[in-house]
Order: structure tokens, then C-alpha cells, then sequence
């Protein structure tokens, strides 16, 4: 079972801690793992062509090409996001634009799991509308949306210095593993 991590901050700081840990416990659980920083990947904004509509494939060649590879493989997707302006970041929805191709998929993502980690600094309307948001992609792509994680932090370093972290990820994990595997049956 695969599991793809794909990071969305522009920085190094509390998205990037939150994937790190829950990628770990995936891969003790015996998920295989990887992991896509999409701030280290050169993936264009979609042109709007819609040519993806009848080939389900995406004309623009860059990183988004292997990417592609990658999301066909995963059994479970975990989007890691910071929360910016009550929604996910703008590399995310760049990212998520270029999955368009996958809509028109025979299966679309069907089966396919998805997570949703979120660090945000106010607890407010922002955590709400980020989920929400991240369900609503699930439900178009026909995925099963099996759990988000919000974790209130400001500072790049905020997280890595909270104790209780660590064993909220962990149980987090275990979670999304049972429900992930009962979905299966
Ligand atoms: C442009 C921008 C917009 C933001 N908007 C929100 C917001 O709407 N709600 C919120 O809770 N935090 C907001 N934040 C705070 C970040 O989500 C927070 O600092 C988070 O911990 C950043 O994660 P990172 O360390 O992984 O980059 C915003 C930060 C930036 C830079």
C-alpha cells in the first residue's frame, strides 16, 4: 500500500513537520511512503485548455508528468497544507488545478484514500472552510476522505517545540489506517 505525502508550504516550518511525522507512522504501520515538496517542483498553473477532456492527459510538460505517475500509484494521498486566507495554500490549489486530467480517468481517484493536514494560526472560520474544501475535492474525485488534522501554529518552528505532537499523529495515523482498511472490505 502507498501512501503519497505531498507538502505545500513555501517554507520549511509546521506543514512540512506535520507530513514528516505522519508519513512516519504510516511507513511503521507498513505503508510504503513518499513524499513531493511541491515548493521544490516546477508544476505550472493549468492553462485552461480543457484539452484534458477528451485525452485525460495534460499537454504542459513539466514535474506534474511524474506527478502524475505517482498519484495513479497511491492508495492514500495526504495533502499537507498551511492554511492561507481560510483555504489551502496556492501551491496546493496550483497542484490540485493540474489534477484536472485525473477527472476524466475511467476511475477518476476512485478508492483512493485522502488526508488532510492542516497548521494554521487561528482556529476560527479558517479551519472549517480549508476542510471543507479538501472534502468537496474528495467527493468530485470520487475519493474517500478519511480524516484532516489541524494543528494551531504561527511560527516555522511553533510545532516542532510541542510536545504533544508526536502522540496525536500517531493515534491520528492509527485512525486512518482502520478506516482506510475497512474501507476496503
Ligand atoms: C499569506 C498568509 C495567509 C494566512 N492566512 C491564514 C488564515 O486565513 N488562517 C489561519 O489560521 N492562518 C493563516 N496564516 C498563518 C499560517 O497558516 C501559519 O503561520 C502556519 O503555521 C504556516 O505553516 P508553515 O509553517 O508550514 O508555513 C496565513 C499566513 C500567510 C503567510
Amino acid at each position: 500500500m502507498k501512501v503519497l505525502g505531498i507538502g505545500s508550504s513555501p517554507r520549511e516550518g509546521n506543514t512540512d513537520y506535520l507530513l514528516g511525522l505522519t508519513l512516519s507512522e504510516f511507513e511503521r504501520l507498513g505503508y510504503e511512503v513518499e513524499t513531493a515538496l511541491l515548493r521544490n517542483l516546477n508544476i505550472q498553473i493549468c492553462d485552461g485548455c480543457l484539452t484534458c477532456e477528451k485525452t485525460g492527459r495534460c499537454h504542459i510538460s513539466d514535474d506534474m508528468s511524474e506527478m502524475y505517475k505517482k498519484l495513479e500509484e497511491a492508495n492514500i494521498i495526504v495533502f499537507a497544507t498551511p492554511c492561507y486566507f481560510e483555504n489551502v495554500s496556492s501551491l496546493l490549489k496550483i497542484f490540485i488545478d493540474r489534477t484536472c486530467p485525473c477527472y476524466y480517468w475511467p476511475n477518476k481517484f476512485r478508492g483512493k484514500g485522502l488526508v488532510l493536514l492542516v497548521a494554521g494560526e487561528i482556529e476560527d472560520e479558517s479551519k472549517e472552510n480549508t476542510i471543507n474544501y479538501a472534502k468537496t475535492y474528495a467527493i468530485i474525485m470520487e475519493m474517500n476522505f478519511l480524516g484532516s488534522l489541524w494543528k494551531t501554529a504561527k511560527n516555522a518552528d511553533e510545532l516542532v517545540k510541542d510536545q504533544n505532537v508526536t502522540d496525536e499523529i500517531i493515534s491520528f495515523v492509527r485512525d486512518i489506517d482502520t478506516r482506510f482498511r475497512n474501507s476496503l472490505r
